[in-house]
């Protein structure tokens, strides 16, 4: 790996821990003002003195983040999309952005989803190679994220098979989902992994997810319903941020989650 390579993915995956958070808000590519995200600009600044890096895409980092307040924060640039929800078959997405643009705005990595086992699998993993041809050209790491086609079971099964499938094209960090078996997912795929949140669920519930997946191998999470949609964000990735940075258990972040919650409202 070249310098630049490994500078980048060092600002992901912390090199003191090999620990990562990253604040996933680049839903609206196929999803539009999803909750939570209605006003990105309100939602995103509060976060982002917490979080290691920011997955979002070149419509939202330019309309809706700051320069100046992200000069310290990674940018992990969505760059698969040309889809939307209303769209039976979510897999059909081909590569959005230039690299040249991608440059311009200074990233640190690039991502794009694969569906492995949906209508538009072969073309989602070319693109993911042509994308890791790229990223390799200019020293940009690329996150492959395991998008679940629809009537595939997030299982150990089918997460072990498009994790491995991405990093045997290249890639150089997968975004996956936690399962059961999840230390089977890990031990068969020889690139980091980072967990996303998936569908909001309650606090302590996506805590122990965060935890799990940490202790079951994974680096990290890329998270964002979980965060931005929790009853305070600002304290919920203060949570999930001692436990993927400081190693706490759950019960000690989520009685964090409360006291910083609490002193919010004071
Ligand atoms: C949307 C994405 C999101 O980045 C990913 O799913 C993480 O977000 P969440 O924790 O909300 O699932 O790729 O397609």
């Amino acid at each position: 790996m070249d310098w630049g390579m490994k500078n980048r993915l060092s600002k992901i995956i912390k090199p003191d821990n090999g620990k990562a958070l990253m604040l996933a808000v680049d839903h609206g590519y196929f999803l539009g003002p999803t909750s939570g995200l209605e006003d990105a600009e309100k939602t995103i600044a509060p976060l982002l003195p917490y979080t290691d890096s920011l997955m979002l895409t070149r419509g939202i980092l330019r309309t809706s983040v700051c320069p100046e307040d992200a000069a310290n924060v990674p940018i992990v640039l969505r760059v698969s999309g040309g889809n939307s929800v209303l769209d039976e078959d979510l897999s059909n997405e081909d590569i959005t952005v230039g690299i040249k643009d991608a440059i311009k705005l200074n990233i640190a990595a690039m991502a794009l989803s694969i569906y492995v086992g949906s209508g538009y699998q072969h073309k989602t993993l070319v693109n993911l190679a042509k994308l890791i041809d790229l990223g390799e050209e200019y020293g940009i790491p690329v996150l492959a994220v395991t998008a679940v086609g629809k009537n595939m079971a997030r299982d150990e099964r089918y997460l072990s098979l498009s994790c491995r499938i991405a990093a045997e094209l290249g890639a150089h960090i997968v975004k996956t989902y936690y399962c059961d078996h999840f230390d089977q997912v890990v031990k068969k795929c020889p690139i980091p992994i980072v967990i996303a949140g998936g569908k909001k669920i309650e606090e302590l519930a996506a805590l122990e997810l965060t935890y799990k997946a940490i202790h079951d191998g994974a680096v990290g999470v890329d998270m964002g319903r979980n965060i931005f949609q929790a009853d305070s964000p600002v304290a919920m990735i203060q949570a999930v941020r001692t436990i993927v940075h400081e190693g706490n258990s759950v019960k000690k972040a989520y009685a964090l989650y409360h006291s910083l919650k609490k002193e919010k409202k004071t």
